[in-house]
This record gives C-alpha cells, sequence and structure tokens, in this order.
C-alpha cells in the first residue's frame, strides 16, 4: 500500500508549496498529490482554489492573473511566520524536484464549475516531454477532463474522484477506460475494493488521517492512501 502526501507534507508546511512537497520527498513518500490550474496566460500553476485569498495574502481568481502577477503574492504567511515567503509553484518546479526520484505524481485537475479550456494538451505535453507520463497519475472529479486525457493519450493513468454514492464505480470508471478509482474513504467498502481488482482498477482514498486505520485499509487491500499525515502513516505502515 502507497502513501500520497496530500498537497505535500499539509499539516506541517503549507499546502502546494515547495516547501510541503520537499518535505514529503524527505519523508520518503511513495507518492504526492497536488492540485493544478491555468494562470491567464497559460502557466500551470499548483494550488487548490480556484481564488486565492485562503492560502495567500491577496485577493483573485488564477485564471485572471498571470504568473508574474501571482509571484507578487505571498503563499506561506498564512500558514505561520516561518514560511514568509513562499511562492505559488508551477508544475515544472514540481517535476524538477521529483525527476530524480521514483515518487509518484497525483496531479489533480482543478475544473469543476470553471473550465481550463486546452489544460489536458498542456499537462500531457509537459510530462510527456520529460518522459515522466509512466510516474503520473491524473485525477479530477470533471471525469469529461479524465476521458479526454485517455482520448489524447491511451497511455495516460487516470483516476476518478468522487464523494459518495456512486454505483458500481469500477464498472463506470472503465466506461472511459481510468486504472484507479479515488473514492472519499467514507464512500468505500471491501466489495469496492474486490470487484475494483477484479476488472484490473485500483483503489485509492482520500484523505485518511487516522494512523490506526492504516491495518483495516492494508487488510482490505486497498492500493493506496492519500494523507495530510504522511510521517504518521508512513510509520504506522512500517510497523505492519
Ligand atoms: O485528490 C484527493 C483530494 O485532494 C480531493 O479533494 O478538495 O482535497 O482536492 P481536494
Ligand atoms: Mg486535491
Amino acid at each position: 500500500m502507497l502513501i500520497y502526501a496530500h498537497r505535500g507534507n499539509s499539516s506541517i508546511y503549507p499546502e502546494n508549496t515547495m516547501s510541503a512537497f520537499r518535505s514529503a520527498v524527505d519523508l520518503g513518500v511513495h507518492g504526492i498529490e497536488t492540485d493544478v490550474h491555468l494562470t491567464r496566460d497559460g502557466i500551470l500553476v499548483l494550488t487548490h482554489d480556484e481564488e486565492i485569498s485562503r492560502v495567500s495574502n491577496a485577493k483573485g481568481m488564477v485564471k485572471d492573473l498571470t504568473y508574474e502577477e501571482l509571484l507578487q503574492h505571498d503563499f506561506g504567511l498564512w500558514k505561520g511566520e516561518a514560511f514568509k515567503g513562499e511562492k505559488i509553484p508551477t508544475l515544472s518546479e514540481l517535476l524538477d524536484l521529483l525527476e530524480g526520484t521514483e515518487i509518484i505524481l497525483n496531479i489533480e485537475i482543478k475544473m469543476g464549475f470553471l473550465l481550463y479550456p486546452g489544460i489536458e494538451e498542456k499537462l500531457l505535453e509537459v510530462v510527456t516531454q520529460r518522459g515522466l507520463l509512466p510516474r503520473i497519475l491524473f485525477s479530477s472529479f470533471n471525469h469529461y477532463s479524465l476521458a479526454k486525457l485517455k482520448e489524447l493519450n491511451p497511455d495516460a493513468k487516470v483516476a476518478p474522484l468522487y464523494q459518495s454514492g456512486l454505483y458500481k464505480p469500477y464498472d463506470y470508471a472503465l466506461t472511459f477506460g481510468a486504472d484507479y478509482i479515488h473514492p472519499y474513504y467514507m464512500a468505500m467498502d471491501r466489495t469496492i475494493v474486490e470487484e475494483s481488482h477484479r476488472k484490473n482498477v485500483k483503489v485509492n482514498l482520500w484523505t485518511v488521517n487516522d494512523p490506526s486505520q492504516v491495518p483495516y485499509y492494508k487488510d482490505l487491500g486497498v492500493d493506496g492512501l492519500i494523507t495530510d499525515h504522511p510521517k504518521e502513516l508512513l510509520s504506522k505502515l512500517k510497523e505492519l
């Protein structure tokens, strides 16, 4: 079972910043999850919300700001003085960090109500140019986006995210060739894991923050846990 650091090591460091990603690498995680958006000038940047005020000292929609404008803002201070000066990272900066490692990168494409036309082509271009496609797992709540990725490149691994109540999610996932399902952890049970595996679909859960649940998920055969507390989950997993 693999441990993915959700937005980097986000319980300690400001989420989706290079310090959170570096810390996750240092902890020895198997994977990192991050959220991607497109700036006004078409740069792939990593942050969770469409609007930046929760995690920065400024306001505005990512889609309305250029990368240079975003760089003027602080993305660390909200988490504490110690993180002052953190900038919004680009996807390329994170790929630079991961290039010399074997860490899997789960790129969540943030397209809810707001769409970023052409984001799938851009993502594939950036990761294939570097030869990193085999180590990338694309996920999204926007399953049209995942289907498009698969159409553009059948080698891209994709995972539909969902919150609850999806009927036979493994069968649904296979309608567009998905390789994984990413249910909210409360939306998973033994049948879902067993049937998914029978159909060659893997199961990663989000967001699992209680280390005492690690033995249960390992026993069920869950493939991966996405967590804000990678240090604690990794150490629990090592005990098993
Ligand atoms: O990818 C798992 C999880 O990140 C999905 O929800 O809102 O934390 O991006 P969210
Ligand atoms: Mg996410």
